[in-house]
């Protein structure tokens, strides 16, 4: 065995005679960028404050971002008097995409409980749910859409809320489908497009 040989297999044997040992020293860390700095750990008390807690509560007022929701009209269906709107919030428009988004809500949302038209009949009702009124009824046309948009949102009497399951575009969607199912149990020719009177067979 050659010198060399010899130095070798004992170097390597101390290296792996270091294996497993406990040491206080923090290992050697080539380079140690920025991770180990002074810092406050999380519920660490900090004397610099009054309350000596290192942890600062947030500032009154606070409002996390996207969570400030100050249209009222929008979040929450008010008119600027503080009554239900009567009109759809600025930013959203009144056309067919909107409706049948609406529709195709409604008739997930709803529908089970009011039934595809408004009537208050669905399926659970059949089941034995308490009826809905119709939407036809005249205390229920006469409601402000911004009404109608609030009972979406929080319910009413024992109508369950769905805010948690409908986003507040979508509720206002649901909104005008109501309408146009209010409208539709009374609307006379003059409301349907000429080309849907042809198709129907109603031009007669
Ligand atoms: C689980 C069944 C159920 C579902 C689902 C439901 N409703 Fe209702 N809704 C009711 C009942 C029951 C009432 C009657 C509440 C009462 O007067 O106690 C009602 C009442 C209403 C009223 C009239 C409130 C009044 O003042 O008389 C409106 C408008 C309405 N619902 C809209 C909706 C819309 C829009 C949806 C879909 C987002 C919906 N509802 C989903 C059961 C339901």
């Amino acid at each position: 065995m050659t010198r060399a040989t010899t130095a070798l297999m004992i170097v390597g044997l101390a290296l792996a005679g270091c294996r497993g040992q406990v040491s206080r020293e923090p290992p050697i860390h080539l380079n140690p960028n920025m991770d180990h700095q002074e810092k406050f750990l999380a519920q660490s008390a900090n004397p610099w404050f009054k309350d000596n807690r290192a942890m600062r509560p947030q500032v009154p007022g606070t409002v996390a971002v996207g969570e400030l929701r100050a249209d009222d009209h929008l979040e929450r269906g008010l008119g600027g008097d503080g009554k239900p709107a009567a009109t759809l919030p600025r930013d959203l428009r009144l056309d067919r995409a909107f409706l049948q988004r609406g529709r195709e809500r409604f008739d997930i949302f709803c529908a089970p409980c009011h039934d595809r038209a408004g009537t208050g009949e669905g399926i659970v009702v059949k089941k034995g749910m308490l009826q809905p009124p119709r939407f036809a009824d005249p205390r229920l046309r006469a409601m402000p859409v911004g009404q109608i948009y609030g009972i979406i949102a929080a319910g009413v009497r024992n109508m369950p809320p769905y805010a948690a399951q409908i986003p507040v575009a979508d509720r206002w969607a649901i909104t005008a489908y109501v309408r146009a199912l209010q409208i539709s149990r009374s609307a006379g020719k003059e409301l349907v497009p000429p080309d849907v009177l042809e198709q129907k067979g109603w031009s007669k």
